[in-house]
C-alpha cells in the first residue's frame, strides 16, 4: 500500500484552483493511493464532490491533513495548515519561496518534506511536471481574454455595410510562455500583433506566430539569456534604449499585455507613467508581473484602475481566472512528478534524494532547509571559536 494522498480546500481567498482532477485522482488510486478530497474543495473549478468520489477519492474534512502521506496543494500551506501536517510527509505547492524564509522554517520544523513545483527544472524529462509554463500558458489566453473585455471596440476588422472596423493593435511585451499565447490568441481574434523582448530565442518563436519583433538587438541582447532559457537582468543603459524604442510604439497600441518576469527578483518596470499618458484614451494595458511589483506604473493589484483614461489592469492570479482549466492542468502536473517517488516494484512512496528534479525542488527535509538557495549559509569555523 502507498499511502494516503490528502487534497484540501485551499484557504486563500482568492485561490480559485484546486490540486487535483476528477483525471488526477483516478490516475493517483491507480498508483495504489487512498485520496481524500476536503469537501467543496473543487467547487471553484467546478468540479462537485460527487465527480471526486466517482473518481475514486473519498471525500473529508480538513483534520484528515493529519493522516496523509502526501499534501497536494495550490499554494503554499498557512501555519495553522502546517501544524496539521505529520512529521515527514511528502507536501507538494507552488511554494513562493522567495522572501519568505520564515515559512521555509515552519515547514522544516513541521518535518515535512516541502517541494516547490516552481523550481522544477526545464529539461525535457520534466516538461510535464512544469507549472511555470502550463499556468502562464492559462494566464497568457486569460490576459487577451481580459482585455477584449475592457476594450471597448471590435478585436478584428469588420467591413460592414455601415463601414469597417479597424483591427484592434496589441503589443505584447515580454515573448516567454505567457507571452507567445497571448501573441497567438490575440492573432486569432484578429488583432495586428507587435512584441518585443530581451531574449534572442523569442525572435523567431515571434515571427513564426505571425507577430513583428521589436527590440534593441544590441551585444547585450545577444547574450541575454541564461542557459536555463530565462531572461537576466538589463544593464539601466539598456533599459533606457528599449524605453526609447518603445514608446513611440506604445502610443500607437490599443492593447498591451506585459509578462515580462526574471526568476527570483522584482519585475522589470517597461512602461512608466508618461508612456501611459501617451497613449490613446480607451487603450488597455494588461500587466501579467502585477503580483511581483508590476511592468507597468501605476498597475494595482486586482483593480482595473484608470491612468491618464488608459485601463490598466492588474490582476492576481490570472491562472486562477480561467480554473477549471488551470486546475486541470496543475493536477497532471502534479502526478507526473509524484509518479515519479513511487516505486514501481513495491508501490511505496521511495524518495531519491540524489534524483536531480528532486534536487531542484525539495525545499525542506527532514526537519531542515535543504535547498541551496534558501538554506542558512554554513556558520565559518573561525566565527564559532
Ligand atoms: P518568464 O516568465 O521568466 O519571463 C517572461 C518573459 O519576459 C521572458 O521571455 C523574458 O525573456 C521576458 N523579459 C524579461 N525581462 C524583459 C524585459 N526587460 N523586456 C522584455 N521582456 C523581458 O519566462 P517564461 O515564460 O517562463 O519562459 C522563458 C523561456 O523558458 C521560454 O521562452 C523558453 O525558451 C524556456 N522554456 C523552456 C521549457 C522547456 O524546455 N521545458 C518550458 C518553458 C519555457
Amino acid at each position: 500500500m502507498t499511502g494516503t494522498i490528502f487534497i484540501p480546500l485551499e484557504t486563500t481567498s482568492s485561490e480559485t484552483r484546486v490540486a487535483a482532477s476528477p483525471d488526477s485522482v483516478k490516475k493517483l488510486s491507480g498508483l495504489g493511493f487512498d485520496i481524500v478530497v476536503e469537501a467543496g474543495a473543487g467547487a471553484l473549478s467546478r468540479i462537485p464532490d460527487v465527480e471526486f468520489e466517482k473518481a475514486g477519492a473519498r471525500i473529508g474534512s480538513s483534520t484528515d491533513a493529519g493522516s496523509a502521506d502526501v499534501v497536494l496543494k495550490v499554494r503554499r500551506p498557512t501555519s495553522a495548515e502546517v501544524v496539521l501536517y505529520k512529521s515527514g510527509a511528502i507536501v507538494l505547492a507552488i511554494m513562493d519561496p522567495y522572501g519568505n524564509e520564515s515559512a521555509l522554517s515552519e515547514l522544516a520544523r513541521a518535518g515535512v518534506s516541502a517541494f516547490a513545483m516552481e523550481l522544477m527544472p526545464r529539461i525535457t524529462r520534466a516538461q510535464s511536471m512544469d507549472v511555470l509554463s502550463s499556468q502562464a500558458n492559462l494566464a497568457g489566453y486569460q490576459a487577451v481574454i481580459d482585455a477584449a473585455y475592457e476594450y471597448d471596440r471590435a478585436m478584428p476588422m469588420m467591413m460592414t455595410a455601415a463601414g469597417t472596423v479597424p483591427a484592434a493593435k496589441v503589443f505584447v511585451m515580454g515573448a516567454g510562455v505567457a507571452g507567445l499565447q497571448a501573441i497567438a490568441t490575440a492573432r486569432r481574434l484578429g488583432a495586428v500583433v507587435s512584441a518585443t523582448d530581451v531574449r534572442p530565442a523569442s525572435k523567431e518563436q515571434v515571427a513564426s506566430l505571425g507577430a513583428k519583433f521589436i527590440a534593441v538587438e544590441d551585444e547585450e541582447f545577444k547574450a541575454a539569456e541564461t542557459s536555463g532559457g530565462y531572461a537576466k537582468p538589463m544593464s539601466e543603459a539598456y533599459q533606457a534604449k528599449q524605453a526609447v524604442l518603445t514608446a513611440e510604439h506604445l502610443a500607437k497600441q490599443d492593447i498591451v499585455i506585459t509578462t515580462a518576469l526574471i526568476p527570483g527578483r522584482p519585475a522589470p518596470r517597461l512602461i512608466t507613467h508618461e508612456m501611459l499618458k501617451a497613449m490613446k484614451p480607451g487603450s488597455v494595458v494588461i500587466d501579467l508581473a502585477v503580483e511581483r511589483g508590476g511592468n507597468v506604473e501605476g498597475s494595482v493589484a486586482d483593480q482595473v484602475a484608470d491612468v491618464e483614461g488608459v485601463k490598466v489592469v492588474g490582476y492576481t492570479n490570472v491562472p486562477g481566472r480561467i480554473a477549471a482549466s488551470a486546475s486541470a492542468l496543475y493536477a497532471r502536473n502534479l502526478v507526473t512528478f509524484l509518479e515519479t517517488m513511487v516505486s514501481k516494484e513495491t508501490k511505496t512512496i521511495a524518495l531519491d534524494l540524489d534524483d536531480e528534479l528532486v534536487k531542484a525542488t525539495m525545499l525542506t527535509h527532514g526537519g531542515v532547509v535543504v535547498h541551496p538557495a534558501f538554506a542558512p549559509a554554513p556558520v565559518a569555523i573561525s566565527e564559532t571559536v
